[in-house]
């Protein structure tokens, strides 16, 4: 198998919620004006904290600096992993199920950090540029690497100047474990043609900018125990969508259900988080998309397996 390190440097921000005014017209530039920017990675995810929004330096300098940006440190490079068509693994799971124990496993061992972003093409693992040789000395035995470089694909050998690799033992750090969510929405993840955004652009403007405002019609009742859930990102030409069904009725495809881990926000620097959770799935051959935004992560598993999923993540707490 292949693992390419994507020519995108990446910065992870967050736009309050009361600041989106000040970000709609970048945002609108980013999204549907692709010809106006060079932006080629861009991720835009809303939940109930904060919007988190993931793109490319060519994408940030779009983003006036303000009290409402929140900018995290570090530059991360997206890591992509693509399987070249040996039917090997006969598993018919997607997302990080696939990725667990070949990239998210070895990463957590050597404490490494993630940030994960799944999208229905494939699933994007993010990690900081600094950690770079840890990364590609961690996962060297299992793949063959990549680093692509203005649109050619160069291989990476792991270098001596990281020799100094702790094998600590095939043992995920004992991470904490975080209290989990699990409400009560379904969410469709669906991709589109990007020609075809202007079409729905007026539905898209609807979701992203005004969802807090009451629609006509709309039944007052809030249900509390939904929460708020919408992710739109554009990657090398690639859109990829995940919405509650409520904002998409006429969903005919699967259903997923969300898991979202962590109680207070989360932070960039532990590791292990997306292993804990991605693991067991993995071990019981469970889809997964996998969502990590500003504050808090969030898993998506197949409808049908939320009950064994909730069985499984009680457990996980009731022995830690
Ligand atoms: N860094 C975590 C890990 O390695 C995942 C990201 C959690 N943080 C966040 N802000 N979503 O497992």
């Amino acid at each position: 198998m292949d693992l390419h390190i994507l020519d995108h440097r990446l910065r992870v921000t967050s736009i309050s919620k009361t600041g989106l005014e000040q970000y709609t017209h970048p945002l609108i530039k980013l999204i549907f004006l692709r010809n106006r920017t060079r932006c080629k990675f861009f991720s835009l995810t809303e939940t109930p904290e904060n919007y988190t929004v993931v793109l490319d330096e060519e994408g940030f300098k779009e983003l006036q600096p303000s009290e409402h940006l929140q900018v995290e440190g570090s530059t991360w490079l997206p890591l992509n992993v693509v399987s070249n068509g040996n039917a090997s693994s006969s598993s018919q799971s997607v997302g990080v199920t696939k990725i667990a124990k070949s990239v998210i496993a070895p990463l957590a061992e050597q404490h490494v950090s993630v940030f994960m972003l799944s999208t229905y093409q494939t699933d994007f693992i993010l990690v900081r540029e600094k950690d770079l040789s840890v990364v590609v000395e961690s996962l060297v035995e299992e793949f063959n690497i990549f680093r692509e470089e203005g649109g050619e694909s160069v291989p990476v050998h792991s270098q001596d100047a990281c020799n100094g690799l702790q094998r600590n033992g095939r043992e995920v750090p004992h991470a904490t474990v975080h209290p989990v969510l699990i409400p009560e929405n379904q969410f469709c993840v669906m991709s589109l043609d990007p020609d075809t955004l202007p079409a729905i652009a007026t539905i898209l403007i609807d979701v992203l900018f005004y969802s807090n405002s009451p629609r006509e019609g709309a039944s007052i009742d809030q249900d509390m125990e939904c929460i708020k859930f919408f992710s739109f990102s554009m990657i090398d030409g690639y859109v990829s969508l995940v919405m509650d069904t409520e904002a998409q009725k006429h969903s005919s495809g699967e259903l997923w259900r969300m898991v979202r881990i962590g109680g207070q926000p989360l932070g960039f620097d532990e590791c292990g988080i997306v292993a804990q959770i991605s693991q067991p799935l993995a071990d019981s051959d469970i889809s997964a998309y996998y969502i990590s935004t500003f504050s808090f992560d969030h898993a998506l598993v197949p409808e049908e397996d939320i009950v064994s999923v909730t069985e499984m993540l009680q457990a996980q707490r009731m022995s830690s």
